[in-house]
């Protein structure tokens, strides 16, 4: 190109720029974003939307934003630009809107950890046909007859090593709990055996990299955390292996009845895919619910008059039980645990174990007068919602029983209880619409159980102060340390179901 040509194309070229310059600024100008602050180049406002706060507030960040620009504002966090919405409406569109106007989008280190096929990471049919193995190995029927008494069985293992004045972590307990109940209803892998407790000190690795920023570094969390997934699919591959050979050989045709078994038998996903199913919904099944329940532990711990409550309720249950010679809680037991329904929705509410979910728009999406630009992240904000005193009177305040009046029906509704009615449908502990938590029924079922034997077997207070904190996956830094005392009627109880 000579020089000449060069100064010929330069105006043109400045010409077209301008064009574009002003199409674009045009298009912004339409274009009526929510308000907000974009931070610094590349990271954002991430750092301050990172910074732990108390579990049972949204945190300063979030009160800061929404006090300046509302409940839907603009940032950048995770490196994209994004729009918060701590708005019960713009939550609810979205989750609804899946795979039309919105999609599932975490960030990639999400997807380098828990693995390409992981149910978080997938969209569209590959997503279904996932999320439809874990429903069918979570329906109804199979919580009612297989999950039901294996969460009993699993409960009592761990609260009948529970010594009399001891002390301990009451959150290591949970996820001892729900460890061991996922790892034997996904792998048929049994409590305390050498396999099962490495695969669980594996976990605990990995989940401090889940959370972590994603440097892959030697030494660093995230590093660290990507080891323990090759060690962890390691160990599914040699279960995996070890059933295909149980499969082909004749004098065991007898198919152990867990998710493993289920897959190799009615799905033709590669082993690539199982594995990262497997590794995924170990780690869904129980970092979760353990949460959920020290939460309960937490909660009730400063709620005397609830704790009365349940023991009441379920003694009723127990004694009926023994009348009628019964033993093990079965489905009518478990629906007449009404108060206890309060009381976890109550510890979800107020503890908010998943306080957002990461969405990007797929198209140009307008609410409320706001424009969401096609490609941009959007986090619909549950926790905002669950603490919003608009919605919730005095939400920082652990109260089961206002849950109670959505049931009574009989009594005229006060102005309480009619804000309570319509609270319930911004109430989002498991997320909504198509990708609402697939173990929903089995996490509530789990702390339903749990709390029964519980609060029949055992006081308990606070060894230590502690406290719950979103890092915001929640967790409690001393680990929650407790000091139990048997409770007389409950011990009686213990044996009898033991016999
Ligand atoms: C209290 C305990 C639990 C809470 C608060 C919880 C919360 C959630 C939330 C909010 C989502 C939606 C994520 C999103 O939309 O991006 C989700 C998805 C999911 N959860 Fe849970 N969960 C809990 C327990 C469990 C348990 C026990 C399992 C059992 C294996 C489980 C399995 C799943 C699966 C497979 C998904 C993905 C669903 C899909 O993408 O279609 N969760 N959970
Ligand atoms: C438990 O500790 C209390 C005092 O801390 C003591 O009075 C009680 O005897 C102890 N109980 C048992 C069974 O050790
Ligand atoms: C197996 O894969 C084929 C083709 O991909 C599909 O048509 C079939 O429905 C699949 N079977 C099952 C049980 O998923
Ligand atoms: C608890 O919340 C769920 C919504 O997740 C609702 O359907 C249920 O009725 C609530 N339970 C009580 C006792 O209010």
């Amino acid at each position: 190109m000579s020089v000449t040509e060069l100064f010929l194309l330069l105006p043109t070229a400045i010409v077209v720029l301008i064009i574009a310059w002003n199409f674009i600024r045009k298009k912004r100008r339409t274009l009526n974003l929510p308000p907000g602050n974009m931070g610094w180049p590349l990271i954002g406002e991430t750092i301050g939307y990172l910074k732990p706060y108390s579990a049972t507030s949204t945190g300063k960040f979030m009160e800061q934003h929404i006090a300046r620009f509302g409940k839907i504002y603009k940032s950048n966090l995770f490196g994209e630009p994004t729009i918060v919405s701590a708005d019960e409406g713009l939550n609810r569109f979205i989750l609804q809107n899946e795979g039309r106007l919105f999609e599932c989008s975490y960030p990639r280190s999400i997807g380098g950890i828990l693995g390409k096929w992981s149910m978080l990471v997938l969209v569209g049919d590959m997503h279904r046909d996932m999320r439809m193995i874990s429903l069918n190995f979570m329906s109804n029927p199979r919580l009612r007859t297989h999950l039901l008494p294996e969460v009993e069985r699993h409960t009592l293992l761990v609260l009948r090593s529970w010594k009399e004045n001891s002390t301990f972590s009451a959150q290591d307990e949970a996820k001892k709990f729900t460890f061991n109940l996922m790892a034997k209803h996904i792998m048929s892998m049994d409590p305390g055996k050498p396999e099962t407790e490495q695969l669980k000190r594996e976990y605990i690795t990995f989940m401090k990299g889940v959370v972590s920023a994603p440097l892959n570094f030697p030494g660093t969390a995230y590093r660290k955390a990507l080891q323990s997934r090759t060690t962890i699919l390691k160990v599914i591959e040699r279960k995996m292996e070890e059933r295909i050979r149980k499969m082909n050989d004749d004098e065991c045709q007898r198919m152990e009845d867990d998710l493993l078994g289920w897959v190799l038998k009615n799905s033709n996903l590669s082993t690539e895919q199982i594995l990262d199913l497997i590794l995924s919904l170990l780690f869904a099944g129980h970092e979760t619910s353990s949460v959920a329940i020290a939460l309960a532990i937490y909660f009730l711990q400063g709620c005397p008059k609830a704790v009365q409550q349940l023991r009441e309720e379920h003694d009723k249950i127990s004694r009926a039980k023994e009348q009628a010679g019964e033993f093990g809680l079965n489905w009518d037991d478990y629906r007449r645990m009404e108060f206890t329904q309060c009381v976890i929705n109550e510890t979800l509410r107020l503890g908010n174990v998943v306080r957002f979910v990461h969405r990007k728009a797929l198209k140009d999406v307008r609410y409320k007068g706001y424009d969401i630009p096609s490609g941009w992240k959007v986090l619909p904000v549950f926790a905002a919602v669950h603490l919003d005193p608009s919605i919730y009177d005095q939400p920082h305040h652990f109260n089961p029983w206002r849950w109670q009046t959505t049931h009574d029906r009989g009594s005229a509704p006060t102005s309480s209880s009619s804000s309570i009615m319509t609270s319930n449908n911004n109430f989002m502990p498991f997320g909504g619409g198509p990708r609402l938590c697939a173990g929903s029924e089995l996490a509530k079922l789990q702390m339903a159980v749990f709390i029964h034997h519980l609060v029949l077997n055992f006081h308990w207070e606070l060894a230590e102060p502690d406290n719950a904190l979103a890092f915001p996956f929640v967790d409690f830094p001393k680990g929650l340390p407790i000091k139990v005392h048997h409770h007389k009627l409950g011990q009686e109880q213990q044996h009898s179901s033991n016999s």
